[in-house]
């Protein structure tokens, strides 16, 4: 079983990310050959300063080391070491209708919040779908707002195979099934765009202003609260144990306890449940030529697969004979 994700390095990883996207792709590494990369690509569209791109795809690169993505069961690599896929996004845009790319709410979403309406942005699911195609990938590991890019990287690869004979995979979505949308600090979804952001690897005294800012109703300390509905329950049950749930949601029914007090409850648990993946980081921090190697071994490995896909995809359609 192939399975392959990929991570755009457009900001600070945050515990949405992770819970949603870095996490189960983690877990997977363990059941069929993981591909997992960093979408350079794609974030020049919406990252135009060059060295902010390279400090982010440095900094993804050290978090997903740092929570657990090990290289000896992954091929971890950069989207642009591997330039097939630019070709294959060619090939695919040939035979996309602009009905896939009109339907897709990510492209609607950043244009409404200001992006500039590029033909990149547009065309950015077509790109996802080479990403995907190109590694003969069965299972993708995703949070639930790239489930529409998955649908239409199915559709487009129906098309090519149904034009050119079977030269896709079609691949399947692997979407967490509890908590598939971390909510940020407002309650959205946390997301970097919507500034609500808890960070994997802020600052302890940053992290902790921030779990403090999160927003509450004004249910006096005495009052009994609603456990059902609460941002601070919801991301505490992601990073506390059972037990610490239940007397959590027991404190919440009792009244008693303010949110001042669940909140310190939830940064304590939230800091330890990171703490080894903080220690980790640090080590890797040390040596970037050690994480500099890997990307480059990933790359080589990743383009081997990529190049035996394209030549297919070549010759089904009368590039290449
Ligand atoms: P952002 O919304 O902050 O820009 P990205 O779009 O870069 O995040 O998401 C990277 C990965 O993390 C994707 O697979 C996405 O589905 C997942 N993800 C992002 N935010 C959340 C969230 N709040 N809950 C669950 N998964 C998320
Ligand atoms: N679009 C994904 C995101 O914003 C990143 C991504 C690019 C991706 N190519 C991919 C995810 C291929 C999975 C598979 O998070």
């Amino acid at each position: 079983m192939r399975i392959l994700s990929g991570i755009q390095p457009s900001g600070r990883l945050h515990v949405g990310n992770f819970f949603g996207m870095m996490q189960p792709s983690i877990r997977l590494q363990e059941e069929g050959e993981a591909f997992y990369f960093i979408a350079d690509y794609h974030s020049l569209t919406t990252v135009q300063d060059p060295d902010a791109l390279k400090e982010n795809v440095s900094n993804v690169a050290v978090d997903f080391l740092a929570c657990g993505l090990d290289p000896n069961k992954a091929v971890f690599f950069k989207q642009s070491d591997v330039p097939e896929v630019t070709e294959l996004s060619w090939l695919l845009s040939t035979v996309t209708p602009m009905g896939f790319l009109n339907r897709c709410h990510s492209y609607k979403d950043k244009t409404e919040r200001g992006l500039e309406a590029t033909h990149g942005l547009f065309a950015y699911p077509v790109l996802m779908a080479a990403d995907i195609l190109i590694y003969d990938s069965n299972v993708v590991p995703i949070g639930d707002d790239q489930k529409q890019h998955l649908e239409v990287t199915r559709d487009i690869a129906t098309k090519f195979n149904n034009l050119y004979g079977d030269v896709f995979v079609i691949p399947e979505p692997k979407i967490r099934g509890d908590k598939a949308r971390v909510p940020g600090l407002d309650g959205q979804k946390m997301s970097k765009s919507y500034g609500n952001i808890l960070e994997l690897f802020g600052e302890e005294k940053a992290t902790r202003k921030k779990i403090m800012s999160i927003t509450t109703d004004s249910t006096p300390v005495e009052d009994p609260k609603d456990p059902s509905n609460s941002i601070i329950v919801d991301l505490f049950s992601l990073v506390a144990s059972d037990q610490q749930l239940e007397e959590m949601k027991d404190d919440f029914l009792k009244g008693g306890v303010g949110y001042g007090d669940f909140k310190k409850r939830l940064f304590e648990a939230f800091w330890e449940y990171f703490e080894p993946m903080r220690a980790r980081r640090k080590e890797l921090c040390e040596d970037p030529q050690y994480i500099e190697n890997i990307l480059k071994e990933g790359a080589a490995r990743a383009r081997e697969a990529a190049s035996a896909t394209l030549k297919r995809a070549r010759h089904s359609c009368g590039i290449t004979s």
